[in-house]
């Protein structure tokens, strides 16, 4: 260090005497207030000096809330696994969700129904009162409407976020779930509950479902270097995304991956995404922020850059969904003329359906059994009993299942995916 000049030393005896008494006067006044203090809040000196000294860390509590990356929640070890659904709707599709919201029905899982800001007040009012009135829904208290409604612009990011916000509210709500589904009003179910909760109970629970690949492609060009702002994120009322003329560059921090937007996730990596003990999920959260088509590749990028899930992945989105050859940003309608493919492609969900389309009255009285009021009878109730709805009497064991030949094609489906050789090459390449 270097010796202070004689001009400074000068100085500082001079500045000194300006801050000397004013030093005094606030250290005894503060040892006074801390004086104070103590005596005012001791009742017991002993009790104090305890706690001081010997307050034991609770050793149940794991911190979930800090930074803790080991630390990974362990997989459920109920014999059949449960299920959290989000079924998510816009302006118009309050029958179509409550339909399909029936076929998924099944009193283990745990489901989020929600329309979005754009279906006006009177058909949320709606969807909220059937979910209330509904008694099967009352009994098990397994459906919830996520009153607080979300302005979704479409290709936006407050797709994710509503997404996002789904997930939390059936993580606070219901802790018992394994995986995380995310539909639309306008998928559906191509086999039982009963069929579904059958062949996952004998597959790891810690797999995520989520087709990806980072060969980014003709995105990297229209998707990753345009920079998008979505009014949603700040607007009461919802408008188009638009473009900033500014491009960015592809990030180097991580690497990218697309992919599907429908996915099955299970509990640990959504625990990971939301409570955020690693700060991966919001990087790219806010990265994805001005990307277009976000549902497409937030998810996917996360997990492929967290090494302690890119192992996790399964490279599939379980539904069947018709695309032009090559993909156009559309998926087809399915009809009827689909239905042998939709069956023969042996997945649990297709997308996507018009409002009553016929052919969802062919699955429902083909593939699962619907009854007259639009459940899906499975082992926990029967179809004799369609007036379940008003008697719970007809309701059995409900841990109980009854698979059906839904339960051998999905079986299929997904032995051939788990045992396939190039299994671990897809993982995230
Ligand atoms: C939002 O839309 C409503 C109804 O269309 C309109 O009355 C209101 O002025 C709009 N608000 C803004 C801030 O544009
Ligand atoms: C979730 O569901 C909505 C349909 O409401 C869909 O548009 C979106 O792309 C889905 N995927 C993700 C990852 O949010
Ligand atoms: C993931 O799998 C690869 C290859 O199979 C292996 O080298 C790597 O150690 C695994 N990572 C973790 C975290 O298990
Ligand atoms: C249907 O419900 C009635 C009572 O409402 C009950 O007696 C009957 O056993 C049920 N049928 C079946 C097949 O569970
Ligand atoms: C319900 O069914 C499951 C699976 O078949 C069985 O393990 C359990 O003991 C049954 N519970 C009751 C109360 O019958």
């Amino acid at each position: 260090m270097m010796e202070p000049s004689k001009h400074h030393q000068r100085h500082q005896n001079k500045t000194k005497k300006k801050w000397f008494l004013p030093l005094i006067l606030s250290l005894l006044i503060s040892t006074f207030l801390i004086l104070l203090s103590v005596i005012v809040s001791s009742n017991s000196p002993s009790q104090r000096w305890h706690h001081h000294h010997r307050a034991p860390v609770p050793k149940e509590v794991v911190p979930r809330f800090v930074e803790s990356k080991l630390k990974i929640s362990p997989t459920s070890t109920h014999l059949v696994p449960r299920i959290a659904y989000l079924i998510s709707g816009s302006m118009g599709d309050g029958e179509s969700l409550k339909r399909t919201l029936k076929a998924l029905y099944h009193p283990l899982n745990h489901y989020a129904v929600h329309l979005d800001l754009e279906a006006s007040s009177k058909e949320r009012l709606d969807l909220a009162n059937f979910v209330r009135n509904e008694p099967l829904f009352e009994k098990f208290g397994n459906v919830r409407t996520v009153v607080k409604a979300n302005l979704v612009t479409y290709r936006g990011p407050t797709m994710v976020t509503n997404t996002l916000h789904a997930a939390a509210i059936l993580l606070n709500e219901a802790q018992d779930w394994d995986w995380f589904i995310n539909l639309s009003a306008s998928d559906y179910p191509l086999v039982t509950q009963d069929d579904l909760l059958h062949t996952l109970s004998s597959i790891p629970r810690h797999l995520n479902f989520i087709e990806h690949t980072s060969d980014i492609g003709w995105k990297e060009y229209h998707r990753a270097k345009p920079v998008i702002i979505d009014p949603g994120l700040y607007s009461v009322n919802k408008s188009n995304v638009f473009w900033v003329s500014e491009k960015r560059n592809v990030p180097t921090a991580y690497k990218l991956f697309t992919g599907s937007a429908w996915m099955m996730l299970s509990r640990p990596f959504i625990e990971y995404c939301i409570w955020g003990w690693d700060n991966l999920p919001r990087i790219v959260l806010m990265y994805y922020a001005n990307f277009l088509s976000s549902p497409e590749g937030y998810f996917h990028t996360v997990i492929c850059n967290a090494d302690e899930f890119r192992n996790t992945t399964v490279n599939h989105d379980l539904h069947f969904i018709s695309w032009d050859n090559p993909p156009k940003q559309h998926p087809h309608f399915l009809t009827v003329d689909d239905y042998q493919k939709m069956v023969d492609s042996n997945a649990p969900f297709a997308r996507k359906f018009g409002r009553n389309e016929p052919v969802l009255d062919k699955i429902d009285t083909e593939l699962l059994g619907q009854n007259a009021v639009g459940y899906v009878p499975g082992r926990w109730f029967s179809q004799a009993n369609s007036s379940i709805t008003n008697k719970y009497s007809g309701i059995r064991n409900i841990t109980d299942l009854r698979p059906g030949p839904g339960a051998e094609r999905l079986g299929r489906l997904i032995n051939g995916l788990l045992s396939a050789e190039n299994f671990h090459a897809n993982q995230c390449s």
